[in-house]
């Protein structure tokens, strides 16, 4: 049985006794606040209850309403540009005042040039765009054209896997939390094993054979399964930070171009730079079928998602695919032209970079002090910290874990726990070396703390 903590890998439990005690420490107005949420919106596991009352977020930090600034390194992973970026949020207001809203039959300068600002950084720039207003809406359109193009509905994705709360979406999901209670869901979604569902095997065993392991199984399924028409994984899943080797990927695509199988990558929290490179898969030298983005696509600012498919399966003429009122969204695709923008003028892939080796010594230094830290894995500014009872058995710990997170919220620095004893870390591309020296200073404490 997974415990309350594994069950919601996406983020930390809302309702421990942590939780309650965090909460009665925050001030009167913002304890009244957080009641009155919980009295308007539904509960739900890993949301409402909340956290705390936010009043500001700016650049890499987040207010409270009690006045207390965090180092925000959680960010729902869509802070790429940071809060509130001004030049976004100049190019949104200057695209409202324009033209607002483009009505379904139109188009406008402003959709072509942001469908081709993100054709324009993939490597084949062979695609075709659609946008949608959220992730979990373009990974159920992606799913559309996989079927559409190759006559065959059945998908392979991955145990532990989340792409999306809609009801497409965890169906190809591998999460109880998500699915539990839901009843039947989309047939034909079929789960391989993830890289990391040999997580015991990765460091005692070369990482190779761990990969040809999970694609024996994906080889296996395809032959047994048949009809298979899309295979759809994260290249890195964010919310622990697992980073499967080249091979796999390479292996992976073979794998599809000989069963005429669509490789779909999820890059919904993971893209636009985070990782060293502007898409994920630039990392991995292959290239996908189809691309889904999302979250920081909208700048931090506009809910915006989009799926980018090789112009060679733009084959769905006859029928309607997405049919979204917002479906080339004048301020979303202000929202992308202005992030992309602003990512190239101000370097922000060189910066991430250059701070995640700089976050990677920082890590070498604690790994080497605390037992407590399992594994650490960081790709660009993609980074989690497995915490562990101890280094032999491995075994997760995910009290510790949660002491670590409400000692550092306490000491001005936000992140989220996944998978029960992760405590991942997505900072904004803006962060800065004094910001990360910031944020090792609070963990390294907060471990010293709560292991006494
Ligand atoms: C990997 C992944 N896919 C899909 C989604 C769904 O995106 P949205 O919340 O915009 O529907 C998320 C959101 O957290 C995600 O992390």
């Amino acid at each position: 049985m997974l415990t309350k903590a594994e069950l919601t890998r996406e983020g930390d439990v809302n309702t421990s006794a942590h939780r309650e005690t965090w909460v009665n420490c925050l001030a009167k107005e913002s304890r009244e606040l957080l009641r009155a949420d919980e009295a308007v919106f539904m509960r739900q596991a890993m949301s409402t209850p909340c956290l705390n009352v936010i009043a500001d977020a700016r650049g890499c930090y987040i207010t409270d309403k009690d006045g207390k600034q965090y180092l925000d390194f959680h960010g729902n992973s869509l802070h790429q540009v940071g809060y509130k970026n001004p030049y976004v949020l100049e190019a949104v207001k200057k695209q409202f005042d324009e033209l607002p809203f483009i009505p379904r039959r139109y188009t406008a300068d402003i959709a072509v040039q942001a469908a081709s600002a993100l054709i324009k950084k993939t490597r084949s720039r062979e695609f075709k765009v659609l946008f949608t207003p959220s992730g979990a809406a373009a990974i159920g359109l992606a799913l559309k054209i996989a079927r559409k193009a190759t006559g065959r509905h059945k998908v392979i994705s991955l145990w532990e896997s989340f792409h999306g709360a809609g009801f497409d979406s965890i169906a190809v999901g591998g999460e109880y939390a998500f699915n539990k209670d839901m009843g039947p869901l989309l047939a034909g979604c079929i789960k391989a094993i993830p890289y990391n569902g040999y997580r015991n095997l990765i460091n005692s065993t070369c990482q190779q054979t761990v990969a040809d392991f999970c694609l024996d199984y994906i080889e296996y399924i395809i032959k047994n399964e048949g009809d298979i028409g899309a295979i759809l994984l994260e290249p890195i899943r964010a919310t622990d930070t697992h980073i499967p080797p080249q091979a796999y990927f390479h292996r992976l695509r073979q794998i599809c171009d000989q069963e005429g199988i669509l490789l779909i990558f999820d890059e919904i929290p993971t893209a636009l730079g985070r990782s060293g490179e502007f898409y994920v898969h630039q990392n991995f030298g292959v290239e996908p079928d189809i691309l889904v983005l999302g979250k920081g696509l909208g700048g931090g600012l506009i809910p915006q998602a989009a799926v980018l498919t090789k112009a060679k399966y733009d084959c769905a003429q006859d029928i309607s695919l997405g049919h979204y009122t917002h479906e080339k969204p004048a301020a979303g695709c202000a929202a992308i032209c202005a992030a992309l923008r602003y990512i190239d003028e101000y370097n922000l892939l060189e910066n991430c970079r250059t701070q995640s080796a700089l976050a990677a010594q920082y890590a070498a230094i604690l790994c080497r002090q605390y037992d407590c830290i399992g594994d650490f894995r960081i790709a660009g500014l993609l980074m989690s910290f497995e915490i562990v009872k101890d280094r032999i058995s491995k075994a997760k710990d995910a009290e510790l874990a949660e002491n670590i997170l409400y000692y550092c919220l306490e000491h001005g620095l936000s992140f989220k726990i996944s998978a029960g004893n992760c405590i991942t870390w997505h900072p904004p591309l803006i962060v800065t070396p004094e910001q990360l020296s910031f944020a090792f200073d609070v963990f390294e404490k907060a471990i010293k703390g709560c292991m006494k």
